[in-house]
C-alpha cells in the first residue's frame, strides 16, 4: 500500500516543471553579491500582472474564483511594489510599508495549499510551508518561528537575497489562537503569534542560531579562508506570509455577533445563512474573539475565504485537464503498461462518492484508492494492458474484476495454444461462465482447467485441417464425447 500512496504534489511538480517559474527573473549575480547591505538591492524584473496571474491559477484551481481575485491582486501588487523600493524615498519607505500578508480561511482539501504553491511556482520564489501548530506544541521559544525564514534561506540554496523574497505559508493558523475552550496553555499560542508578527511586518533573522555550534564553526572557518565576512542577518520586510486555517467555530463568533447587532432590528436571514457567507462577513474583531491579538490580526490585512467544493465543483476538477488526480492514477498504471480511462458517468459517480467523505478534493484521492486498489494490486501480474472505469466497476468491482481476470487467462491459454498448434480456439460466453464457475469450484487456475479439459484436441482438429475451432457449452461439459461427435460428423458431412 505503501507504494501506492499517491502524492498529489509530485505529479504536481511534474506538470509544472517545465512550464513557469517566469515571473521573476533575478539576476543572480547582482542580487547575491550586492545584498550585503540593506537597500541596494538591484529591482526586481517582475512581470506579471493580477489579471495574468488570476487567469493562470484559474486554470488549475475549480470554484474558488472569488479567493482567486484577491490573493492574485494582492500577491502581483506585493511582488510588484519591490520594483520601485529603490526609487522611493526614505519617508515612503517608512509610511508606505504595508505589507499585504494574507489569511486564508477555508476547510480541508479545498485549495488552500494548492494555490501558494502555484503561485510560488509561477512568481519562480522560493517558497516553504509548514505547520503553525509546530510552534505551539514547543511553546513560548523565541527562536523557533525564525526557524521558517532560515528555512526560506535553506530553500533559496543558500541565497539570503533570493530568500527575501521569497513566501512563506503558514497552516492551521487558526491552532495558535488562545481561545479559552481550547486545552494547552495560551500564553504559548500568544508568545507564538507575537513572535509571527514580528517576523511577518520586519525583522532581522539571524542566518546562524546561536545554538547551532557546527554552523557557526563553519562561518568562522570561511571568514578566515576567504578573507569575507558573509552577509549573516535575513531581513523579513519582503517577505511575503500566507497563513491559513478552517477556523472551524468562527461562524458561531460571527452569527453572535450579527445577532446581537440584530435585536430589535428585523430579523435577519444570518441565523439561516450557510457557513460560507457567514465566514465571508468575518471582521477583526471576530478574529480577536477567536483568539488572535489584534496586532497580529492587523498584519493580515488580506482575508480570503474559500468555497466548500460541491459535487459539481469535484467533477470538474476530474475533467480538467489539469487535475492532478486523474492524472495521477493514470501513471500509476501507466506504471505497468496498463492504460487507464474513466467514463464521464464514472467520474460523476466519483465525485458523489468523494462529495460524501466531506474532506474536499482530498476525497477524490482516497474515492480513487479505494475504488482501484483491487485492479492495481491485481492486473499487473496479468496480460490485461487496459481498464476503463465505468459504473459497472465501480458499483460491482469484484465481479467486474473476476470478469477480466477470466478473459485474461482464456486469452492467454489461445494464445499459446496458437503458438504451440496452429489452432485458435473460440470461445462462447456460456462456455466461458461454466469455466469459469468450475475454476472456482475446484480452486485451480482457468488457464490449468482448460489444458486438461483440452489437452488432446489438436489431434483431432488438426486431423479435420481445421485452423480454428469453437468451443461451446457441450465441449466443455463433455470434452473428449463432443470432438469425437464433431469428427464423426465432419466425415459424413464430407463423404
Ligand atoms: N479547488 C480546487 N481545484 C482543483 N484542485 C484542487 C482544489 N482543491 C484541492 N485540489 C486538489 O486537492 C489537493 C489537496 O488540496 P490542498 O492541499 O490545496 O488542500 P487544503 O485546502 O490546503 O487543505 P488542508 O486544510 O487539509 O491543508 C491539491 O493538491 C489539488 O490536487
Ligand atoms: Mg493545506
Amino acid at each position: 500500500m505503501a507504494n501506492s500512496a499517491y502524492d498529489p504534489s509530485k505529479d504536481f511538480e511534474e506538470i509544472l516543471k517545465n512550464e513557469f517559474s517566469e515571473g521573476l527573473k533575478q539576476d543572480a549575480e547582482t542580487m547575491g553579491s550586492k545584498s550585503g547591505v540593506h537597500g541596494e538591492r538591484s529591482e526586481m524584473n517582475f512581470n506579471i500582472k493580477p489579471e495574468e496571474l488570476e487567469s493562470y491559477l484559474n486554470k488549475y484551481v475549480i470554484g474558488q474564483s472569488d479567493a482567486i481575485e484577491v490573493i492574485a491582486t494582492k500577491v502581483c501588487t506585493h511582488f510588484n511594489r519591490m520594483k520601485i523600493e529603490t526609487r522611493l524615498t526614505e519617508e515612503e519607505r517608512i509610511i508606505g510599508n504595508i505589507k499585504s500578508n494574507i489569511l486564508l480561511i477555508g476547510p480541508t482539501g479545498v485549495g488552500k495549499t494548492y494555490i501558494v504553491k502555484l503561485i510560488a511556482k509561477k512568481i519562480g520564489v522560493p517558497f516553504i510551508k509548514a505547520d503553525a501548530t509546530k510552534f505551539s506544541e514547543t511553546g513560548y521559544v523565541g527562536g523557533d518561528v525564525e526557524d521558517l525564514v532560515r528555512d526560506l534561506v535553506h530553500e533559496a540554496d543558500g541565497d539570503i537575497a533570493k530568500a527575501e523574497y521569497g513566501i512563506i505559508y503558514l497552516d492551521e493558523i487558526d491552532k495558535i489562537a488562545a481561545s479559552g475552550q481550547l486545552n494547552g496553555p495560551d500564553v504559548s499560542r500568544s508568545g507564538v503569534q507575537r513572535n509571527l508578527l514580528k517576523l511577518m511586518e520586519e525583522a532581522e533573522v539571524d542566518l546562524k542560531t546561536p545554538h547551532d555550534l557546527a554552523s557557526q564553526v563553519e562561518a568562522a572557518m570561511e571568514a578566515q579562508r576567504t578573507g569575507k565576512v558573509k552577509r549573516q542577518k535575513i531581513n523579513t520586510r519582503n517577505i511575503l506570509f500566507i497563513v491559513s486555517g478552517a477556523f472551524g467555530g468562527l461562524n458561531d463568533i460571527i452569527k453572535k455577533r450579527l445577532n446581537m447587532q440584530s435585536i430589535g432590528f428585523e430579523k435577519t436571514a444570518s441565523v439561516a445563512a450557510d457557513m460560507q457567507d457567514l465566514l465571508k462577513k468575518a471582521k477583526t474583531e471576530d478574529l480577536m474573539n477567536y483568539g488572535f491579538e489584534s496586532e497580529f490580526v492587523g498584519r493580515l490585512p488580506v482575508y480570503v475565504v474559500l468555497n466548500e467544493l460541491d459535487v459539481e465543483g469535484l467533477y470538474k476538477i476530474l475533467k480538467n485537464k489539469f487535475s492532478s488526480v486523474v492524472m495521477g492514477k493514470k501513471l500509476d498504471f501507466r506504471a505497468y503498461d496498463i492504460d487507464l480511462s474513466f467514463t464521464d458517468e464514472a467520474l460523476r459517480i466519483l465525485a458523489e462518492k468523494a462529495h460524501a467523505e466531506k474532506t474536499g478534493a482530498r476525497g477524490l484521492l482516497s474515492v480513487f484508492e479505494k475504488t482501484l486498489i483491487k485492479f492495481e494490486k491485481t492486473l499487473p501480474s496479468t496480460e490485461i494492458k487496459k481498464l476503463e472505469v465505468n459504473r459497472e466497476l465501480i458499483d460491482s468491482p469484484d465481479a467486474v474484476l473476476k470478469k477480466l481476470l477470466l478473459t485474461d487467462s482464456i486469452k492467454s491459454f489461445q494464445k499459446n495454444f496458437l503458438l504451440v498448434h496452429g489452432i485458435f480456439l473460440e470461445f462462447d460466453q456460456s462456455a466461458l461462465d461454466i469455466i469459469q464457475n468450475r475454476a472456482l469450484e475446484h480452486r485451480t487456475s482457468i488457464k490449468g482447467l482448460c489444458e486438461e479439459m483440452f489437452h488432446d484436441y489438436h489431434h483431432g482438429i488438426k486431423l479435420m485441417g481445421l485452423e480454428s475451432f469453437r468451443i461451446t457449452e457441450e465441449a466443455v461439459n463433455d470434452p473428449d464425447g463432443y470432438l469425437e461427435r464433431y469428427i464423426k460428423n465432419n466425415y459424413k458431412k464430407k463423404s
